[in-house]
Parts: structure tokens; sequence; C-alpha cells
């Protein structure tokens, strides 16, 4: 990645707000021009910490730490200098330029931009079709009859509806100048299984919602076939060079003024859903597209919201994905809430309805912290029926009750737990003490790659070996790109990681590579914490060149280490083995000449 510009560093000084920056830290109180606070770099009683927002300077009379806001999150967050500026220009809107890039990232951007324009008139077609063509009648009459979407708010979503042809956009799409390459890397076409070589459209016959980043730049498609029994129900867009799932919301880009605004987003699992709430004015709304919500949303989110409402399904799945979103909440302030919907229902269904609407409207309004909810159904599942089942669930709850905090939501939660517990207070008090003594929780900052314990008190982490933040990247790419890495989980074994976490994760990832979290349950919290850690290491998206590259490295690791202990190894092992080692060696330091995959070290991921 080439550099920034000094206009673009300078914008994003000026753009940041670094009062709240640091706030998300530390309390701070206007003292004149200055406000102030107990320091967030050491412990200190007394507060000797002072920013000066006019200059953009934050200063420590105990410690001496200081710098302006990007050097801040670089210290707070974990962050490369240009991932922190990234990541303040991100969360405050300023564009950012870059010096003249070397000529394959350029070409990487161009690529991109060809591709999204490709999308993009896609998604018109698409569009005029369903309200044009004779052949949509159908579509709309579905869309609007039966699911009771306005054509206003379809309209401003773009939806539209993907003509049957099985070459309508493989045919006009290259008439417009787009390779039969380009239109496949943009997930518009597929390649043929029985004529190879030859190509047809992906998505046909199918009502479309093209997908935008934050930026309202179409990334990809949801197409749900017509009627209750189309198979699949939805077809969506593979993960491409401009198409990240992990890191996009549906809806957002509608979404984020108003979340901005109000201060709170409200996160659904459909389109539809979305739609639906948007066309009932409830324009806060993104949807995760059906799977578990990962840190870069709500990283995304962090962005624009201090308030998260989730509206997800109330099934085992749906919970699971909830509290999984409450390890995973990284960004700082953001407070997650959760709205608790009716089995069986879903919003777009409920906006149907008057009724159901306004109960949807009420269930939004009453939604309760995360942790509340979490401690609610732990007490839900239990079996309270004996003592021992009590205190099972009680071993369950304390550590929950003890990561909110010292609020009055705790205390009274603390209540309403010896409640239905039959328990005298202060028992669940004094589990919470002898639980640990842990100061008031403060959610783990964005970026930050910790431990996920963010009640334990603060304490230096080991830094991670070399070895281990390049078995940590190697994951990190696998995860991103399945597909790709389906070829690595054969050549990786257990001794290509040093870090035993690590290990697990890589075992894990080998037997569920679509969905690592999936079935993972409370007892797996270090998995769990581990693997969306890695999910959230800001990396350019996974080539294949990338991954031998990463790949050669653990490789030449694993065989380092053999080689240092040639103790037992046949004369002829080891010779090849050196011989191995001289190549990989060689190899490695050949792509790195031409400046591949060396560029990605991310933060340390552990
Ligand atoms: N989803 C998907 N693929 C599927 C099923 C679901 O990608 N085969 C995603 C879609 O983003 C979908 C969301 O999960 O919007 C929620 O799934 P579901 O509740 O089944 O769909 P709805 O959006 O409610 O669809 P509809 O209301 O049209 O039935
Ligand atoms: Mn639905």
């Amino acid at each position: 990645m080439s550099r920034f510009t000094p206009e673009t560093i300078e914008r994003v000084r000026d753009a940041t707000d670094i009062v709240e920056i640091v706030s998300a830290y530390t309390d701070l109180r206007r003292q004149g021009e200055r406000f102030v606070g107990l320091c967030p770099f050491h412990d200190e009683r007394t507060p000797s910490f002072s920013v000066k927002p006019r200059d953009g300077f934050y200063y420590c009379f105990g410690c001496e730490a200081g710098g302006d806001a990007i050097r801040f999150v670089q210290e707070k967050e974990g962050l490369a200098f240009p991932d922190a500026v990234e990541a303040l220009a991100e969360r405050y809107g300023v564009e950012v330029e870059r010096e003249t890039e070397d000529p394959k990232a350029e070409e990487a951007r161009r690529r991109r931009g060809r591709l999204g324009e490709a999308l993009e008139r896609v998604a018109a077609f698409y569009e005029s079709f369903l309200w044009e063509s004779p052949k949509a009648r159908k579509a709309r009459t579905y869309l609007i009859e039966e699911r009771g979407l306005g054509e206003e708010v379809l309209r401003s979503f773009g939806v539209g509806f993907a003509p049957s042809a099985w070459d309508s956009v493989l045919t006009r799409g290259q008439q417009a100048g787009y390779s039969v390459d380009e239109l496949l890397a943009a997930g518009l076409i597929q390649r043929s299984q029985r004529n190879p070589g030859s190509h047809y459209d992906r998505f046909r016959g199918r009502i479309t919602f093209p997908v935008r980043d934050h930026r309202g730049r179409v990334v990809g498609f949801g197409a749900r076939g017509m009627g209750p029994d189309a198979k699949p129900k939805y077809l969506n867009s593979p993960e491409s060079e401009v198409y990240r799932k992990s890191r996009t919301l549906y809806g957002i880009d509608r979404a984020r003024g108003p979340i901005a605004r109000g201060g709170r987003a409200v996160v659904v699992e459909g389109y539809t859903d979305v739609i639906a709430l948007h066309g009932a004015g409830v324009e806060e709304t993104v949807a995760v597209m059906g799977t578990a919500i990962t840190p870069e949303q709500l990283k995304l989110l962090g962005g624009y919201a201090e308030e998260v409402v989730l509206a997800l399904d109330a099934d085992r799945a749906g919970r699971e994905a909830m509290l999984r979103a409450q390890r995973v909440a990284g960004s700082g302030r953001l407070r997650l809430l959760v709205a608790a919907m009716p089995e069986g229902e879903d919003p777009a269904d409920m906006m149907q309805s008057e009724e159901g609407s306004n109960r949807l409207r009420e269930l939004l309004a009453d939604a309760v912290d995360l942790a509340v909810f979490h401690v609610r159904a732990i007490l839900g599942d239990a079996d309270l029926s004996n003592p021992p089942g009590r205190d099972r669930a009680l071993d369950e709850v304390v550590p929950v009750l003890v990561g909110m905090g010292e609020t009055i939501t705790r205390q009274e939660m603390v209540r309403e737990v010896a409640d239905r517990l039959d328990a005298a207070p202060e028992l669940v008090a004094g589990r919470m003490k002898s639980g640990g003594r842990r100061p008031a929780a403060r959610p783990e900052p964005v970026g930050r790659v910790g431990d996920g314990q963010s009640q334990a008190p603060p304490r230096r982490r080991r830094e991670p070996t070399q070895e281990e933040r390049r078995e940590a990247m190697m994951l990190a790419l696998c995860m991103d790109a399945p597909d790709l890495s389906a070829s690595y989980f054969e050549r990786l074994g257990p001794d290509h990681f040093t870090s035993p976490i690590l290990r697990a994760v890589f075992e894990r990832l080998r037997e569920h590579p679509a969905d690592p979290l999936d079935g993972l349950g409370e007892s797996d919290s270090a998995l769990i914490n581990a693997i969306t850690k890695l999910q959230a290491v800001d990396h350019e998206p996974a080539t294949r060149e990338d991954l031998e590259f990463r790949w050669m490295l653990l490789e030449r690791d694993r065989l380092d280490r053999t080689l240092r202990h040639p103790e037992g190894l046949e004369p002829a092992d080891l010779v090849a083995m050196q011989k191995e080692r001289g190549r990989l060696a060689d190899a490695i330091s050949s792509v790195e000449a031409r400046g591949i995959g060396g560029a990605v070290p991310g933060p340390a991921a552990r």
C-alpha cells in the first residue's frame, strides 16, 4: 500500500474529535480549554492526563505519554500508523488519498473500479426490469401485495428482478465492454459445469437486492427466489475483490445518517426486514444477512452508533449469535441491546399489520442490555427445580454479572437472580466478589487483539513472537478465503503452530472452514475469542499468492524448529530438510523482492 498524502493526514487530524476518541478510554472533564482525566496509559488516582482539543494533542504529566489522535489510536488500539489513519478517516468520513501507487496496487484499484461499475450497471438493469418488464409483473405483485413493501422504499433500495434468461447479463455485460473474466470476478456470471469454457448468468428469475458498502457502492447481490419453495431461497454473490461479507451490513449506506443522528442502530437478519423497517420510518436499520455479527460489522457500526439493538431471530441460533456479539463487541463505547423477538416471526412479517408494527416498535424500545438478556437466557435454560441445578445456574450467571461493571442495572439483576434462584442477594454478591474483584468493565477497543476477557484487570500482554504473528496471519487469510484455503489445510499440520490456541483454531478451521464458530458454546470461549480476533485482523483481501507466501513462511519456521534439534533425525532426512529449507528461503526472498505478501503484517493476533 502506498503512503497517504500529507493533506490526507492533515484532514484526518482536523476531522478527528480527539476528546471523543479519548473518552472511550477514560472519563474527561472540561477545565477551561483543556479536558482532564485519569491517564489511560498508567494507573493513577489523581488525574494528570490532559487533552487539548484545539491543538489536537494529549499529554500525561505522570507517565509522559503524549501525541495526537492518530498516536492515541495506535497506542490504545494496537494499530500501525496507516491503519490508525484509516480507522479515523473511516470514522470521521475523510476520503483518503495516496501518493502515486505502485503499479500493482494501482492496477488492483482500477480493477475494483471496473467491477464496481459493472455491478452498478447490472443493478440498474435489474431494477428497471422489475418496474418495466411485463415478465416481472409477478415479482412486483409479490413484493407489493404479498410482502406489503412500498414502491418508494423498494426503489430507494434499488430492488430489482433478474430476467430468467441464461445470458441477459453475460451478453449485455460483454456488449458494454466487460470481459468474461471481469463479470466472473464480480460474481455476476458463473462457469458452466456441463460445457467447459461457457458461462451463464448467476441470477435468473429472482428478486434482486443490491448490497452496497457504506459509501453506497454496489458490491454484490442477494437474490430471492419467488414463492415459498424456491431453492435456494436466497442466492447470494460470492465473496470477491469488492465484496467482503464479514465487513458488510445490508442497508448501511442508507442507515448511516439516521444512525449517526440518533446514536442507535437496529440490526436485523435479512433484506426484507431492513426494507420493511425503513419503509415504516425505522431508518437506522441494517441487516447481517443471516450470519452471526462479526467484529468488523460492529466496528463499522461503532463509527456511527453508541447503541446497537439486536433484533435477531429468537431461535437458538439467533440467541447464540447475539451472545457471540457480546464477545466480539469491540468498538469502545458501543452498547449492545437485545430486542426479544417473538419466536417464528421476523420484523418484515410483523410490519405487515398495524398491530405487529406497533408491537415491533415496543420491542425495540424495550430492548434490554445484552448482559441482562444473557443472564435471563441462562436462567431460562437452567433447571431451577433443585438446589444443585440452581447452583449450576449461579456458577454460570456470576461471570456475566461481574462483567457488567458496577451499575444499577447490575444491582437490579443481582436481585432478579437471587429471586429466581431462591437465594439471598448477599450470596450472589459474595460469589461475585470471590469470583474475582474486578474493576468495572470497559469494553475492549476496536482493533485490539486482546484476550477478550474485558473484565480482567489490565496486565501487560506478552508480545507475540514473530512465528506466532505469522501463524496468526496465515489463519486470518485462510478464514478470509475458505475456497482458496482448502488445499492449505491439507498441507498444514499442528506442528506448523507454536501457539497452542492458534493450533486449536487451525484444527477448528480445518473441520469447519465455512463457519468456524458454528456450534461452539459457552465452554469454548477461548477458542471463540481467538477466532473472532483473527476475523478482525486487518489485511488486504486474501489472494492465492498471499496464501502461498504465508504457507512458505510457516513451513520454513517448522523446518527451522526441527533443524534446531536434529538429534534423532536420519542423516538423509536431515539433508533433505536442509535442502528444502534453502529452497523455501530462496522462494521467500524472491517473493519479498517482488513486494508481495510482505506488506500485510496487520496487528498482532494471538
Ligand atoms: N439468507 C441467505 N441465504 C439463505 C437464507 C437466508 O443468505 N438461504 C440470509 C438473507 O440475507 C436473508 C436472511 O438470511 O435475508 C434472513 O433469512 P430468512 O429469515 O430465511 O429470510 P428473510 O429475509 O426473512 O426472507 P423472506 O422474508 O423473504 O422470507
Ligand atoms: Mn422473512
